[in-house]
């Protein structure tokens, strides 16, 4: 089951007006597993996720789920197909409640599935729910992170797409929020998260992908990445992964 492909990007072209940013693009992801999406500034990372969101559409190849053409999908059709997204920054609506954010992320289930779930989502975040009437923006980071990640949880995902979670958030919380996409994938969920927080990352990943403009530059099982000292010095040079270089290519 978990050796399964569940995402599948074949040749995939596909930019912004008349720019092509992923180039002919093909990797797979497995079911269950955490794949880490690398590669420096502007290589197409977050691109890959909305692609694959809907949010564009390729001009070229083909995008699979679980062996079925999803490009071209309409946004509808993919969140029935059981894609979330979560994307960089905050995405909350800070001048409501915790549980109104939580409402508007069921609005696609109904107000009494979304009510049912909202409990048993809050139980993955005890933080988050003894705050449950405070307004969004009165939580800390890592908390509206959480919130956020608990809003697709509602809609009990197959897939996640996760921008650079960690941004932002102190070493603890992310430390937390990688536990939880674990558990997440350990229970079948694939996870496809950007992330320069390289070295932690990679520890709670199955599978290490890399971009350089648009392209495939590598493909490995994050435990190799991690023990080879000559990708650390690549990809974990800055705090931040500012010096993530270029040179990629040749690792
Ligand atoms: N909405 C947009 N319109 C035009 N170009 C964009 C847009 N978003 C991103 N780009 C460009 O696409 C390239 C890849 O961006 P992105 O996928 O965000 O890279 P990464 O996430 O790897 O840093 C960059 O050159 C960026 O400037
Ligand atoms: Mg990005």
């Amino acid at each position: 089951m978990a050796q399964d492909t569940c995402i599948e990007f074949n040749d995939v072209v596909a930019g912004y007006k008349d720019f092509m940013i992923l180039n002919n693009l093909s990797f797979k992801a497995k079911r269950g597993t955490i794949t880490l999406l690398l590669g420096p500034n502007g290589a197409g990372k977050s691109t890959v996720l909305k692609t694959l969101f809907g949010l564009l559409k390729p001009r070229q190849g083909t995008i699979t789920l679980d062996g079925q053409r999803i490009n071209g999908a309409s946004q509808k059709e993919l969140l029935a197909h059981g894609i979330a997204f979560v994307p960089q920054g905050r995405n909350l609506f800070g001048q409501l409640t915790v549980f109104e954010n939580l409402e508007l992320g069921g609005i696609t289930l109904g107000m009494k599935t979304t009510h049912e779930r909202i409990p048993e989502v809050l139980a993955f975040f005890p933080r988050v729910q003894d705050r449950i009437n405070s307004m969004a923006s009165a939580l800390s980071g890592g908390e509206q992170k959480q919130l956020e990640i608990g809003r697709t949880l509602l809609l009990r995902p197959k897939v996640i797409l996760i921008d650079e979670p960690s941004i932002g958030l102190s070493p603890m919380v992310v430390a937390d929020v990688f536990k939880l996409l674990r558990q997440l994938a350990d229970q079948g969920t694939t996870v496809l998260m950007v992330e320069q927080n390289v070295k932690s990352a990679l520890k709670i990943s199955d599978e290490a992908i890399a971009l350089e403009s648009g392209r495939l530059v590598l493909q490995k099982p994050a435990s190799e990445l991690l023990s080879d000292p000559h990708i650390e010095r690549l990809f974990l040079g800055g705090a931040h992964g500012a010096t993530e270089s270029s040179t990629l290519a040749s690792a």
